[in-house]
C-alpha cells in the first residue's frame, strides 16, 4: 500500500511527481485540485497555505514545507495547531544559498558597478578594493543557510561576523546575539547579509534605524524574505548614501510590480526570489525518509517551533 502525500502548488507538481516516482515510489503524490477526496491522506507537501484543504484532510498527520522558510504556511491561522510542520533542510538548497551569498558578497566587495560605469565610457580607470581580511561581512541569521554562507566567506578570507537569537560558535565567525548585541554587530559590518526567518520579531528589521548603525556606504544583501525590509527606508538610505548598494532577492510583493521604484534605483540589483531553490529530487528523497522514520516511530527532523515561528 503506497503512502499518500498531497501536493499543494500546481506549477511544480510535475517535477516533484517525477522525483517521487524515481526515488521514492512508495509515496503516491497527489496533486491537489478542487473536489478530490483527501479525507484519508495523511501527509501534505506545500509552500504556501491553502486554507480550504485543512478541514478536508481529516487524517492529516504531518505538513511538509517545500521551502526552508515557513512564514507563509504559519500565517494561515486555520492550519491545524496539533499537526507538526516540517521545514525543508536539504544539501542542494544549502549549497545554492552559500553560492548566492558568496557571489553577491564578491560583487559588492569588488564594487562591480564601478567597472561597469568605466566600461560604459571605454575608460581604463584604476579600480581598487581591500583584501578580504580587511572587509567585514555580517550575516543576520546563522542557521542552516547562514552558517553555510559564513563558512564559504571564511574560506575566502573575509572577516565574518554573525548575529543570531542565541549564542553561536562557528569557526572564525565572530558571534553576536540578541537585541542588545545588534548595535555592536552592525557597527563594523560593511556588507550586511540577511538570512533570518520571517517572524513577529524580525518583520521590518531592515529599517532606517538599523541602516543608520552600519558604517556609511555599506551594502545590503537580502536573501531572506521581503517582509524583513522596510522598502521606503532602503530607498531613503540609498538616496542619502548611507547604503551605497543593495541586492534584493525577495520582496513584500512578488513578482515585483513593473512600476516599482526599485527597478530603476541605481546600484540596486534584483534577483527573482531564486537565491536558492529546493531540488525536487533531493527534497523528495528527504521527505520519503522522514515519512518512513515517522511511521517507524522514530520521530521527525526539522520540525518547526510554531511558537517561535521558525
Ligand atoms: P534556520 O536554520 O531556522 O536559521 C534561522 C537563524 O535565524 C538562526 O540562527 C536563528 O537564531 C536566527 N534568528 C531567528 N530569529 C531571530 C531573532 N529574533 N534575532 C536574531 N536571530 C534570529 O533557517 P535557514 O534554514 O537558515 O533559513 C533562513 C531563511 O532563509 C528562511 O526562513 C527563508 O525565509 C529564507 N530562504 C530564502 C531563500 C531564497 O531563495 N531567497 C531560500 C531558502 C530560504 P538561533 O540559531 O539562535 O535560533
Ligand atoms: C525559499 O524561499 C525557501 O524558503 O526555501
Amino acid at each position: 500500500m503506497r503512502t499518500k502525500l498531497l501536493f499543494v502548488g500546481g506549477e511544480e507538481a510535475e517535477a516533484w511527481g517525477r522525483a517521487f516516482a524515481e526515488l521514492a515510489p512508495e509515496v503516491a503524490l497527489l496533486p491537489y485540485r478542487l473536489g478530490i477526496d483527501i479525507s484519508d491522506v495523511p501527509y501534505c507537501l506545500a509552500y504556501k497555505s491553502a486554507p480550504e484543504i485543512w478541514p478536508a484532510m481529516k487524517s492529516l498527520r504531518v505538513v511538509f514545507c517545500r521551502g526552508a522558510g515557513v512564514d507563509r504556511l504559519l500565517a494561515d491561522r486555520t492550519l491545524p495547531r496539533d499537526v507538526p510542520v516540517v521545514r525543508m533542510v536539504e544539501p542542494e538548497l544549502t549549497r545554492g544559498m552559500a553560492e548566492y551569498v558568496l557571489w553577491q558578497c564578491l560583487f559588492h566587495h569588488r564594487k562591480v558597478w564601478e567597472l561597469e560605469a568605466a566600461q560604459s565610457c571605454a575608460a581604463w580607470r584604476p579600480h581598487t578594493y581591500p583584501a578580504p581580511w580587511d572587509r567585514t561581512i555580517g550575516i543576520m541569521g546563522l542557521g542552516e543557510l547562514g552558517a553555510a554562507a559564513a563558512a564559504k566567506l571564511v574560506e575566502f578570507g573575509f572577516q565574518v561576523r554573525g548575529w543570531s537569537r542565541t549564542p553561536g560558535s562557528l569557526p572564525k565567525v565572530e558571534s553576536f546575539w540578541g537585541p542588545e548585541q545588534l548595535p555592536a554587530f552592525l557597527s563594523k559590518t560593511e556588507i550586511l547579509v540577511c538570512l533570518l526567518p520571517l517572524t513577529a520579531d524580525t518583520r521590518g528589521i531592515l529599517n532606517a534605524s538599523l541602516f543608520a548603525q552600519l558604517p556609511r556606504g555599506a551594502s545590503l544583501i537580502n536573501a531572506a524574505r521581503g517582509g524583513h525590509l522596510v522598502e521606503a527606508d532602503l530607498s531613503a538610505a540609498m538616496a542619502s548614501g548611507q547604503i551605497n548598494a543593495a541586492t534584493l532577492d525577495v520582496f513584500e510583493t512578488e513578482p515585483l510590480p513593473e512600476d516599482h521604484p526599485f527597478w530603476s534605483t541605481e546600484r540596486l540589483y534584483i534577483t527573482p526570489h531564486n537565491a536558492s531553490n529546493t531540488d525536487p529530487r533531493s527534497g523528495a528523497w528527504r521527505i520519503a525518509r522522514q515519512i518512513a522514520r515517522f511511521e517507524a516511530g522514530d520521530g521527525l527532523e526539522n520540525v518547526v517551533d510554531r511558537a517561535r515561528g521558525y
